[in-house]
């Protein structure tokens, strides 16, 4: 089956519109935003510029059906019902997942089995053999996602997840996932010709992403996914998509992004960082805590992401940091200033009051992502 295909991009709450307009930007048609999802109509080459170019998304998902099921028989039948063979070849490895919301089957376990022994049945049968199928090829990981009685079941084309770029090799106690650190980005007027500056940089999460697409650098490059394997999308599409993110990834943007963090260890973690996801000498990193801040340069953009003082003990610790930014960003009013804490009084100790505010999830801390727009100076 060559497509098109129904493709689901996953995304963490409050990020589905970001996600829509990244989809959008590349083309894509049909695009749907639903909660925690994007769904959007998609040939094979699809799967792999999505992959590939996707910065917020979590997963790529395809959807090979979706249907209500109140008993295990309705799953059971309608799942073998599904054309898992245009997808699947013979030999496919199909592990199944499984989730259930507010369902009738709310035994995960059991719908994760019910399903798997549908595909098996089906294949089997399609395929000529009987009983088991050899599951010693290429990875279709199937997931079954029960909400209100109705069963979603896709196939994940990412294999790891998304925010896993593959230039990590070192982080700090609390980094932030990649895909919300381009989010962070995404969500700024920041131009890559503007200054740049994270002054909490632990790992180098947000100055990496910005210079990823301020350079316009697929963030996928440098890593692998599980529908490099698949039969549906051949080698020759993928050579087509890393050509055409070599072609326009655009490595003479000059840059002036600055990660900075109180903590030499962290620097010295950045800087691997950013050799590994290849963009060895374009960012300025420095040890330094930002009572000592001083940007050099008018219009530029401060994204940031400092400790929250969650953990009792650090509040005091913690309030003096956001207090000494708000005095020192307040003596640079040209520039735009984006803090993301769970922090409530965020706004009271910096000493102003945000812009915009937006609700964003790090994990599975509630923040704030609090903005302050700079007026710009000719
Ligand atoms: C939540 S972490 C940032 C994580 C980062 N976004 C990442 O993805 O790895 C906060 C960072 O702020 C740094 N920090 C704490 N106090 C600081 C200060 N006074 N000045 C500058 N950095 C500070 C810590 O060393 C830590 O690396």
């Amino acid at each position: 089956m060559s497509g098109p295909y129904t493709l689901i991009a996953t995304a963490a709450a409050g990020l589905e519109s970001l996600v829509a307009k990244e989809v959008k930007e590349l083309g894509f048609n049909e695009v749907n935003v639903e909660n925690g999802r994007v769904t959007y109509q998609s040939d094979a080459l699809g799967i792999s510029r999505s992959n590939l170019w996707l910065r917020t998304a979590d997963r790529v998902k395809l959807l090979v059906g979706e249907f209500e099921a109140k008993t295990f028989d309705e799953l059971y039948e309608q799942t073998k019902a599904l054309p898992w063979e245009s997808f699947v070849p013979e030999n496919g490895a199909i592990p199944v997942v499984g989730k259930s919301v507010k369902s009738q089957l709310h035994s995960v376990p059991d719908c994760q089995s019910i399903v798997k022994k549908a595909i098996v049945d089906r294949m089997a049968k399609k395929h000529g053999l009987v009983g088991k199928l050899p599951e010693n090829g290429a990875l279709y990981r199937v997931e079954v996602a029960l909400l209100k009685d109705r069963a979603t079941l896709t196939i994940d084309t990412s294999g790891e997840g998304l925010h896993r770029r593959g230039y990590r090799i070192e982080q700090n106690e609390a980094p932030l996932k990649e895909t919300l650190a381009a989010a962070l980005v995404e969500l700024t007027n920041w131009r890559p010709n503007d200054s740049f500056i994270d002054p909490f940089t632990g790992s180098g999460t947000i100055p990496i992403e910005a210079a990823l697409i301020g350079q316009n650098i697929a963030p996928g490059f440098n890593r692998e996914f599980a529908s490099e394997e698949w039969e549906i999308v051949p080698q020759k599409l993928w050579d087509e998509a890393l050509t055409e993110a070599e072609d326009v990834a655009n490595y003479d943007q000059p840059l002036d992004i600055s990660g900075y963090d109180i903590d030499h260890r962290m620097i010295e973690i950045s800087e691997k960082n950013a050799l590994e996801a290849g963009l060895a000498d374009l960012i300025n990193w420095k040890q330094m805590q930002v009572r000592d801040l001083n940007p050099a340069t008018p219009n530029g953009y401060l994204i940031g992401n400092p400790p929250y003082g969650e953990r009792l003990g650090d509040r005091k610790e913690v309030e003096q940091i956001y207090r000494d930014l708000g005095k020192i960003m307040n003596q640079h009013p040209s520039w735009s200033v984006y803090i993301i804490t769970s922090y409530k009084d965020f706004e009271k100790v910096y000493g102003k009051q945000a812009t915009k505010k937006r609700k964003l999830y790090n994990g599975y801390i509630r923040t704030d992502y609090y903005q302050y727009f700079g007026k710009r100076q000719k």
